[in-house]
């Protein structure tokens, strides 16, 4: 399992006082005589300062491993000590020496189509994006924000600032009886995120096991699968404003969640940079299975037996089977949305093709299965050489390798154009376009 962050420790004998944020990244307190600090922001990509972080996180020799609680008394006791005009800043490690130059997006994207940014950086805390931020606006760089890379098709080269998103950590808010609210950092893997809390018993993102990309693109367009949304286990988000610098925290009411959306899609795009994610959790969360592809892979266990974990992996048998592993063949997941039709639209369709694979939502209006559009228009397993339609799952378009973004662009235009031609529905695509 991998480490809860923060994690505290002090150097024993004297007043530092130090919080690991996660793999790379952690502040320092260092104590000057009695009452004075200076506070410092490491981020362990140079040597020394690994070793450092590594001694830090074995406590070691000259370090003390600290329960929160008596941390917080020390760094508390420190407050109420400061001298007024104490040396206390947070100096984070030359940003500028961390930019990179022509980095190559290939790997840093799911679907793996060859693409340079111009300038590249990844933050790991609120004050290296917003250094990021700064340093762009300065330059007259547009910016890309970059989380796992899950979601989008790289038209071309991006001319200004690929910033990628490494906020790490996981915090506990607040446990209360069966409910457990934590708090994870945008960069964060959301399988690896999923997996963690179940491990601790924090029940309710089973069903989201296995979804490529990070924690911070997760309320962006509100992920979902097998009748559980992100938006259903949310509690609050926190996103920097690209203009001002500003945190602001969104609730789930100002997120505007719907099928795919989010305000970050919609009026609020372009404006934040989400950094951390809030979850509400329970230990007894009410399983569901009410999708049938789970009932039947849960069929052997006697029902009474179900756990939690036993829906998570039911879930990973059945992505496994249909949808392709980023790490073997590029993809981005479902590239369409399912097309969400009022109730004479669909009768309309229905009267051409009573077969036609349908879900009713609350509302009234139906949502049609965009997968079943596109295998019944011709295009499942159809592959141009480098790049095709996924033989089982039509809603994903599958890079075999050598494709531009533009190439596979061209594909999700044909088939967009040939649908409608068949079925007279208008797809949309799920996947961000970035540089179209
Ligand atoms: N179908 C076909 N042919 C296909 C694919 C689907 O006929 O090639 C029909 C079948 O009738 C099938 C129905 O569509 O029963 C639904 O298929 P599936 O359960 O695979 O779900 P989906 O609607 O195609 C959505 C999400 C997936 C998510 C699954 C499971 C969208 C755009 N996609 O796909 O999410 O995993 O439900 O909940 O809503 C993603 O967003 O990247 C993604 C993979």
């Amino acid at each position: 399992m991998s480490l809860i962050y923060p994690q505290y420790r002090a150097l024993k004998g004297s007043n530092t006082l130090y919080r690991i944020d996660g793999p790379l990244h952690f502040l320092e307190w260092q104590g000057l005589g009695e009452n004075r600090w200076l506070a410092h922001a490491h981020y362990a990509e140079i040597y020394p300062t690994r070793v450092l972080l590594q001694e830090l996180l074995e406590a070691k020799d000259s370090f003390e491993k600290l329960h929160a609680e008596e941390w917080n008394e020390r760094f508390e006791k420190r407050e109420a000590n400061a001298l007024s005009g104490s040396v206390s800043q947070v100096r984070v490690s030359s940003d500028s020496q961390r930019i990179r130059n022509s980095v190559d997006l290939t790997d840093w994207t799911t679907f793996g189509v060859p693409a340079l940014a111009k300038k590249w950086m990844s933050a790991t805390s609120d004050d290296e994006v917003r250094a990021a931020l700064t340093y762009a606006e300065d330059q007259g760089l547009p910016l890309l924000i970059m989380g796992g890379g899950s979601n989008m098709l790289l038209h071309r080269d991006w001319p200004g600032l690929a910033l990628h998103i490494g906020l790490k950590g996981f915090q506990v808010l607040r446990e209360n009886g069966d409910e457990v609210d934590v708090v994870v950092g945008a960069g964060e893997n959301w399988h690896d995120w999923v997996m963690v809390s179940l491990e601790m018993g924090w029940n309710g993102l089973e069903n989201l096991a296995l979804i490529p990309g990070n924690v911070g693109a997760s309320p962006m367009q509100n992920i979902g699968a097998y009748g559980v949304e992100v938006k259903d286990r949310f509690l609050w988000l926190e996103a920097i404003n690209i203009q001002t610098g500003a945190l602001h925290r969104f609730d789930a009411a100002a997120c505007e969640f719907d099928y795919r959306e989010s305000i970050f899609k919609s009026a609020a795009k372009g404006h934040w940079v989400i950094v951390r994610v809030a979850f509400s959790l329970q230990r007894k969360a009410p399983l569901n299975t009410e999708y049938g592809s789970i009932q039947k892979e849960l069929e052997g266990l006697p029902q009474e037996t179900w756990t939690h974990r036993d829906v998570a992996d039911a879930v990973m048998r059945i992505r496994s089977s249909k949808l392709p592993d980023p790490k073997e063949l590029g993809n981005a997941g479902s590239f369409f949305k399912n097309p969400i039709l009022s109730a004479a639209d669909f009768a309309a369709l229905r009267v051409q093709h009573p077969e036609v694979a349908h879900f009713v939502q609350g509302d009234g209006n139906i949502k049609i299965a965009a997968g079943w559009l596109i295998e019944h228009a011709g295009w499942k397993g159809k592959r141009r050489g480098t790049h095709g339609v996924h033989e089982k799952q039509a809603l994903v378009l599958v890079h075999y390798g050598g494709a531009s973004g533009k190439e596979i662009w061209k594909l999700a235009q044909d088939v967009m154009a040939d649908v409608f031609e068949k079925f007279g529905v208008q797809l949309q695509t799920e996947v961000n376009q970035i540089g179209l």
